[in-house]
């Protein structure tokens, strides 16, 4: 979703502020643009439709802008189509306020007929352009740029993470959150405000993570931070621990394929420093083991691949803990009635730990009294601090739209902590716990094999790529697994594709199986593996066109029915998952290649969903 960089210093800015975007490119993005403004208090202002590259064209790659101070923005599109005018920044009529933003402005329409009744003109469909103009409205009345973002932050409504530039005060610029990712990165000399640390990790490691309510004044010296009533709020700093290059390609043609291979380091380090002594031990929870006794429901609260992580996690954690586990849309969750109370443990799943509606349901559960635990991969992000306890994944940063080593992280993760629950609440059996540790300690060794073996996946994506409908089935993890294998098809290759129950395509779907129809049968769930055997065999009587994912103990039985069929390695049921997935990422990224499609980037997705 859209990227915000801002930045006051001593070199020039235009350059710093183009390559600042750039590193936000992955968020997903329509158009871009910079607003500079020189010691002089003049202000000049690049945006387009369209790439960075055509940002950087057109500012001759930043170097146009005569100034060291300034904003910069990537846009996704919410409110007007992508154009050069709907692009941020936004002026004011005057031309001496430019605004960034990132979020939504849900009382724009009220306050632009205002405005309007004021007569102020605009130029844009946005929803942004309000801020800047109302900004101009009450800076012309006190000449005091700090009061009149303040006044103006009191007047609107809805989500923001805002930049903002002003010809008349060109020492400092104003940053300002609520609700939408932004923190501030201290260098030698200059100072930044970023929607995160990548956009500013080749200037410094040093940031401060800002708070819903919170505006900072930043000039090249540094930054004074006030909370919504106008206090001073001291920012603890922190240091960012992972470099430059765990965000870039490192040879690879896409981050998404990078991103895949480093599944196996990634999730090793996961599960390695939580197992001491050949048990798994979580440093640092505020659970008691009391309270854990005395959860009656577990409720997994996420959106997209982090809900089907979710999924996965309702099959494995009922198993485990004998309790009602219950997977959550996030976006549904928060505008529900959920029955959810202090009994209740609510575990919040989001990689980037800034989705506005998981954000949203987090506050929901904890305002039910419910005890929430994050298992988030963005250090510093809002639902890592707003929850009452947070377990990280430590993949490291995950460029590519399409998730995958944190969906693998946060999958394992997951696992430990209800094999963690079962143990205190005492529903594991010490023989079941002994083979789960063993099978956690093989799982990375048994990931780099699948991950070793690529040639028969690429092989049958180059079999399928021009299949225009999929469907995945399968039982219990399996169909949990079809989610997420579904997902990642369609979002990167644009085929469309759905994931059913292998027990419900009677029910309805088995009517849209034709001769041809690829049917991707996911059979590694060893308990349900001869029952989804008879759904494949009634597709396959329809005339699909059958590729099958199964376990080494059960290929050979899989090959007595179907031509096409992948193998991954045994292992224990719970885990089975995460080598599973595996040939379906591979699956998915192979096909969106062979379609030409842009992998890292696909059409109308965000890496981070920061509006609802
Ligand atoms: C999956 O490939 C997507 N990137 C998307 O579904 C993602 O998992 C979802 O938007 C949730 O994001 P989060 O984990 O950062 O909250």
């Amino acid at each position: 979703m859209c990227g915000i960089v801002g930045y006051a210093g001593s070199a020039p800015a235009g350059p710093i502020l183009l390559e600042g975007l750039q590193k936000l490119e992955y968020r997903g993005y329509d158009s871009a643009g910079i607003a500079v403004v020189s010691e002089d208090g003049v202000l000049q202002l690049k945006k387009t439709k369209g790439r960075l590259a055509a940002l950087s064209e057109l500012t001759d790659g930043g170097k146009c802008f005569s100034g060291c101070l300034g904003i910069g923005h990537t846009r996704w599109a919410t409110h007007g189509e992508p154009n050069d005018v709907n692009s941020h920044p936004h002026l004011s009529e005057d031309g001496r306020v430019a605004v960034v933003h990132n979020g939504i402005i849900e009382n724009y329409v009220e306050i632009k007929e205002f405005l309007q009744g004021e007569g102020v003109h605009f130029r844009s469909d946005t929803d942004t352009e309000v801020v800047a103009q109302l900004i101009e409205y009450y800076f012309r009345r006190s000449g005091d740029l700090l009061d009149a973002v303040f006044k103006v932050l009191h007047r609107i409504e809805g989500a923001y993470a805002l930049g903002i530039i002003c010809a008349d005060d060109p020492d400092k610029f104003i940053a300002a959150r609520k609700d939408a990712p932004l923190l501030l990165g201290y260098g030698e000399d200059c100072c930044f405000c970023a929607s995160d640390a990548t956009a500013i990790l080749r200037h410094t490691r040093c940031v401060s993570y800002m708070d819903d309510g919170e505006v900072a004044v930043i000039s090249r010296g540094g930054a004074t931070v006030y909370d919504s009533m106008l206090r001073p709020v001291n920012k603890e700093r922190h240091i960012i621990d992972w470099d430059v290059s765990s965000a870039e390609k490192g040879g690879y043609e896409h981050f998404m394929l990078k991103e895949i291979m480093e599944q196996p380091e990634a999730v090793r380090k996961t599960i390695s420093p939580r197992i001491r002594d050949g048990r798994i031990c979580f440093d640092g929870l505020s659970l008691t083991v009391d309270y854990i006794r005395s959860v009656q429901r577990i409720c997994i609260v996420a959106c997209g691949s982090s809900y089907h992580v979710g999924v996965v996690g309702k099959y494995n954690l009922e198993h485990l803990l004998h309790i009602p586990v219950e997977p959550c849309l996030a976006s549904e969750f928060r505008y529900s009635d959920p029955v959810v109370g202090p009994n209740t443990l609510v575990i919040i799943i989001s990689q980037s730990g800034e989705t506005l509606d998981t954000m949203k349901a987090l506050g929901k559960a904890k305002s039910l009294g419910a005890h929430t635990l994050a298992i988030v991969n963005v250090v510093g992000s809002s639902i890592a601090r707003d929850a009452d306890d947070v377990l990280y994944t430590w993949a490291g940063p995950e460029i590519a739209v399409a998730t995958t080593k944190a969906y693998s992280t946060q999958l394992v993760l997951l696992d430990m902590l209800g094999v963690w629950l079962a143990d205190m609440r005492g529903s594991i059996s010490r023989e079941e716990y002994g083979e789960l540790m063993h099978a956690l300690d093989r799982l990375p060794e048994q990931m780099q094999t699948v991950l070793d073996n690529t040639e028969d996946i690429k092989f049958l994506a180059s079999r399928c790529f021009n299949h225009e409908s999929v469907f995945f089935i399968g039982r219990n993890l399996d169909y949990a697994l079809g989610m997420e294998g579904s997902l990642k098809l369609k979002e990167i290759s644009y085929i469309h594709s759905e994931a059913y129950a292998g027990g419900e395509l009677k029910h309805g779907t088995i009517s849209l199986i034709v001769d041809g129809t690829l049917v991707i049968a996911l059979g590694t769930y060893d308990p349900l593996f001869d029952k989804t055997m008879s759904n494949v065999v009634e597709v396959l009587s329809r005339g699909a066109d059958v590729l099958a994912l199964t376990t080494e103990c059960n290929a050979e039985e899989m090959k007595k029915t179907v031509d096409k069929v992948l193998s991954v390695p045994d292992a224990h049921r719970i885990l089975q998952p995460s080598l599973a997935v595996l040939p379906l990422q591979l699956f998915a990224y192979y096909v969106a290649l062979q379609r030409g499609c842009d992998i890292d980037k696909p059409r109308n997705l965000a890496k981070s969903v920061t509006v609802e």
